[in-house]
């Protein structure tokens, strides 16, 4: 099973946004309140792609508006981008969760699972056609850039791909709010905007 028998032939950005509303690619639409699918301008010289949609993303339909969304954008803007010109997408397009008392706890999709929802993003990151593509997280980047690679080692440089002119990682926003102590959240806060800053100055770059 796959997302690909969902996707219509010669669809365009909001076309296949509207396909992926329907999406039975795999299980996790069962459980999920909508299918969260990638926003934001097309072409966009700078796309981002996080895991999945959260709590918050699930209610409300659109990518990264929950707590790691309010990282993400507080970032942006100290790297100097501003959000509303970058695409911003998961490699998973439904919310895994497990129930803990009254709340739903994020799960991590699995291989499979990525594996069938990946169809999606090839086809966004073929319409948005992305001077710079950043995976936020190890999910993304290992889904992106293979199993093997890591995040802590590679951040913030740019890794060879034929997914974009210039294809880095970095961390998942979310793992900012789980510092440890205030002063690990500002240090990981500041490697984050920096990393964002370099993306920003290949989208300079690359022309
Ligand atoms: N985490 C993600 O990876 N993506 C979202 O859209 C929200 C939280
Ligand atoms: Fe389709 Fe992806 Fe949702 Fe699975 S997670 S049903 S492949 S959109």
């Amino acid at each position: 099973m796959s997302a690909a028998e969902f996707i219509p032939p010669g669809a365009s950005l909001p076309e296949l946004g509207e396909a992926a509303k329907g999406c039975r690619g795999c299980d996790l639409w069962e459980n999920a309140t909508q299918t969260v699918f990638g926003e934001g301008p097309s072409p966009a010289s700078l796309m981002l792609v996080g895991e999945q949609p959260g709590d918050r993303e699930d209610r409300e339909g659109s990518p990264f508006v929950g707590p790691a969304g309010r990282v993400l954008d507080e970032a942006l803007e100290a790297a100097g981008v501003v959000r509303d010109s970058v695409y911003v997408s998961n490699v998973v397009k439904h919310f895994k969760w497990t129930p803990r008392g009254k709340r739903r706890i994020h799960q991590k999709p699995n291989a499979a699972e990525i594996h069938a929802c990946v169809p999606w993003l090839n086809q966004e990151l073929a319409q948005v056609q992305p001077k710079v593509l950043v995976c936020l997280g190890a999910t993304a980047a290992q889904a992106l850039l293979g199993r093997t690679f890591r995040v802590t080692r590679h951040r913030g440089e740019p890794v060879e791909s034929d997914l974009a002119p210039c294809v880095m990682a970095t961390v998942h926003p979310s793992s900012i709010l789980r510092a440890r102590d205030d002063e690990t959240r500002r240090l990981e806060m500041k490697a984050f905007i920096r990393d964002l800053e370099i993306a920003a100055s290949h989208v300079a770059e690359v022309s």
